[in-house]
């Protein structure tokens, strides 16, 4: 009897097998070290775990720390696995393998921007500790940080649209020199903020140093400030920021105090891989509390610049965490398409602009070359029209006549800079041309005639586009000319602007 069980058994195969056979782990069981994969995510181990033909593993990286592997399984001798791809709506999981090739476990997959392909070999119980990552906790909302800074928009300039991560100490104080020696600073630009690209390895007590391009940030502040102007610096809240430097995630009070005691002013703090750990609206904004309190608590006035793309309406949190601007898209690009879109469509809600707290529709493209003067034009009078923060991204040692006569136009500055602070915006739409208007503290009204169409249009202005009874003032901003009435009407040339002031 027991012996026909036992044939029947064999004849079926697994099936009267114990349902959950005890699997020995699998080869792909234990920590495997990486040390040379694409710096993006910078993946430092895989460890794989197997009980009761259960699997279960983890990729640890440098920018988003453990990534879960979801449901892992051993397909032709492959261990597959779905892993998140950060909250990125069109990918939110992407497909992973594991092969073992010669006694190494062969990673491939894809995370972000970056495509992985890379061998790993094992490592002991002592490595997976060594090389684990260290979480880092967010503490609750506090009051709302107080806010003095920033009556009208910032204006400066930033290295990012030029220079990328091509930026030393000579070169900041290169811009700092064209600041002045082009008169920039005295048409009100006062800001020369390093974007990534500056930071370099943490000392043995966690404090942050500079890159071997900055050899003396102190020193490069002092210059800065000699100059009468300020400066700016940047980091994220994840641990990597965008460009794949060091960012603050669990070191966000020290480096807060690092770049008090550097003589900064101002910081941009971008989000980056700290999506990948503040994903909803609550951590992402506790996270840029974290920051704005540790500025705060450092006794220094610092601007403070949220780039999180505009997620989570942020313009209506921004100031209860310390900001004075926050971004509202994601990454301008010198070429009129990319500009337009934003600048039109995407510069945020005027509701939450104001004194001390402004939409930030990204850095100014004008003198990079990407687009004509009329288009450059419809950017700068854009710009201007939404109360936008003014940080140039040109290289200002190159700033030619026409540029530099754009971006220091006193009328055009006076009315992004205008104190009541109001952001305008479209009153009218017909066929390529929008009408817009932004009301002054002077009591008169900007106007702003853009046509989006690819030839010249005409439109009439009329008093009631600036909310106006009767319009007897009237001042061309680029032009400089002044009439006591508004034309019959205004040619515009194809994506070009005219900009005004009106009063009654
Ligand atoms: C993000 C920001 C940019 C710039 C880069 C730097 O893309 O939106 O403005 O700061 O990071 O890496």
């Amino acid at each position: 009897m027991k012996r026909a069980l036992v044939l029947a058994a064999a004849l079926l195969g697994t099936a009267l097998a114990p349902a959950a056979p005890t699997l020995a782990k699998t080869a792909y069981d234990g920590v495997w070290l990486f040390d040379d994969t694409p710096p993006t995510p910078g993946v430092t181990m895989m460890e794989v775990t197997s009980k009761g033909g259960k699997i279960a593993g983890t990729v640890t990286t440098k920018w988003y720390g453990p990534v879960e592997m979801m449901n892992p399984r051993i397909e032709n001798g492959e261990l597959k696995f779905e892993a998140r791809n950060l909250n990125d709506k069109e990918h939110l999981t992407r497909p992973w393998s594991v092969a073992l090739e010669s006694g190494q476990a062969r990673l491939k997959g894809r995370i972000w921007e970056s495509e992985i392909d890379s061998k790993g070999y094992k490592g002991k119980p002592a490595d997976a500790k060594a090389r684990a990552f260290q979480f880092s906790t967010l503490a609750p909302l506090g009051a709302p940080i107080p806010n003095k800074l920033a009556a009208t928009p910032p204006m400066g300039w930033s290295s990012w649209n030029k220079f990328a991560e091509h930026i030393d100490d000579k070169a900041i104080r290169a811009q700092a020199d064209a600041m002045v020696s082009t008169g920039l600073r005295d048409a009100g630009y006062l800001y020369i903020n390093i974007d990534d690209g500056w930071q370099g390895k943490r000392d043995a007590n966690g404090v942050l140093q500079p890159n071997a391009k900055f050899p003396d940030m102190k020193a490069l502040t002092d210059y800065v400030h000699s100059k009468g102007l300020k400066i700016g610096i940047y980091s994220s809240q994840g641990p990597r920021t965008c460009a794949g430097y060091e960012g603050s995630y669990g070191h966000v009070a020290q480096d807060a105090k690092t770049y008090a005691a550097w003589g900064f002013d101002y910081l941009k703090y971008d989000l980056c891989s700290g999506e990948w750990f503040y994903a909803d609206a609550d951590t992402v904004k506790r996270s840029y509390y974290e920051m704005g309190a540790a500025l705060q608590a450092t006794g220094r006035e610092f601007i403070y610049s949220l780039c999180e793309y505009g997620r989570f309406d942020v313009g209506s949190w921004g100031r209860d965490v310390g900001g004075q601007l926050w971004r509202t898209t994601g990454d301008i690009t010198d070429d009129y398409p990319t500009m337009a879109k934003i600048g039109f469509d995407k510069n945020g809600n005027p509701d939450w602009a104001g004194p001390h707290g402004w939409n930030d529709p990204d850095m100014l493209e004008v003198g990079n070359g990407g687009m004509s003067a009329d288009e450059y034009r419809t950017h700068m009078t854009l710009w201007a029209m939404s109360a936008a923060p003014l940080m140039m991204g040109h290289d200002l040692r190159e700033t030619d006549a026409a540029t530099l006569a754009m971006l220091t136009n006193k009328r055009v500055i006076a009315v992004d800079q205008d104190a009541k602070g109001v952001q305008g915006n479209a009153v009218r739409k017909i066929g390529t041309m929008e009408v817009w208007a932004k009301p002054l503290a002077n009591g008169r009204v900007a106007l702003a005639l853009f046509n989006r169409g690819d030839a010249a249009a005409s439109l009439a202005l009329t008093p009631a586009d600036a909310g106006l009874a009767s319009i007897s003032q009237v001042e061309d901003l680029w032009s400089g000319a002044k009439a006591a009435k508004l034309p019959a009407s205004y040619t515009v040339p194809a994506r070009g602007a005219v900009m005004l002031t009106v009063g009654s």
